[in-house]
């Protein structure tokens, strides 16, 4: 049976305005999938998390306490998609080889952040490697990875495919905003070392998550990992 893990961004999980269906319909897509592919899944913060960072720093609040606040929304982010999972949910894990272990049998392991100083992209690619998984899943709001913002240069070339090491060109490159960068560069890092594949796709097209998660072509980036 094949493995992956998933991070879905917390703005596709919570946006702007409250959306309860887009959560069921994503728990249905994952209790199918799950049926045929073991499944992790990494619950991000979105802006809720930088609501609260905000409240946080404007407090006089460290870069660690305010990773914890972030940490703690993902954490509720997580709690959301596991209630919504039902049964289909092998409950919230506090480490990735915690969630690594529980992504079995068809139930879904859901998990949030770790520690500070990294995203749940990186805990993502944590799980990945403890589940020994065949590929990570970015399913945040933007349809592929782009040379650049595509809404600051509308000439950005948009990646069909690209290798691991365009990737990391790219995300270091980015050093305005690491933080919220395309895929968090510690997270490619241990991708690039591990020879892992990584799914570029909008969450928010559940057809093409399926179709990620499945290992079906995507009409977002395909990153190869070796
Ligand atoms: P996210 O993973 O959602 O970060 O975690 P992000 O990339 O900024 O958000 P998206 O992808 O745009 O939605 C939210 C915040 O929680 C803290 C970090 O401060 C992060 O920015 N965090 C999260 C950690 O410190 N450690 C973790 O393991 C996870």
């Amino acid at each position: 049976m094949e493995r992956v893990v998933i991070s879905v961004g917390g703005s596709v999980l919570i946006p702007e305005k409250n959306d309860s269906e887009y959560i069921r319909a994503l728990a249905d897509v994952l209790r199918g999938c799950a049926e045929s592919v073991d499944i992790a899944v990494v619950c991000g913060g979105g802006r809720i998390a930088r609501y609260y960072a905000g409240i946080g720093r404007s407090l006089g609040g460290t870069e660690y306490q305010l990773d914890e606040l972030g940490i703690a929304i993902t954490r509720v982010n997580a709690r959301l998609l596991s209630i919504a999972l039902g049964d289909a949910s092998a409950g919230i894990a506090t480490d990735p080889k915690e969630c690594a272990d529980k992504a079995k049998g068809g139930a879904v392991a859901v998990m949030g952040g770790t520690e500070p100083g990294h995203t749940t992209d990186a805990v993502a690619a944590m799980i990945a490697r403890e589940m020994r998984a065949d590929r990570i899943i970015n399913a945040s709001n933007v349809d592929a990875v782009y040379s650049e913002d595509p809404r600051e240069n509308p000439d950005a070339e948009r990646f069909g495919e690209m290798t691991i090491g365009q990737l990391k060109e790219i995300v270091y490159d980015d050093h305005s905003a690491c933080r919220s960068c395309v895929f968090d560069p510690l997270g490619v890092s241990m991708c690039m070392e591990d020879c892992r594949d990584i799914y570029m796709v909008n969450g928010r097209d559940l057809e093409e998550l399926e179709n990620a998660i499945l290992g079906r072509p995507i009409k977002g980036t395909k990153v190869n990992g070796d």
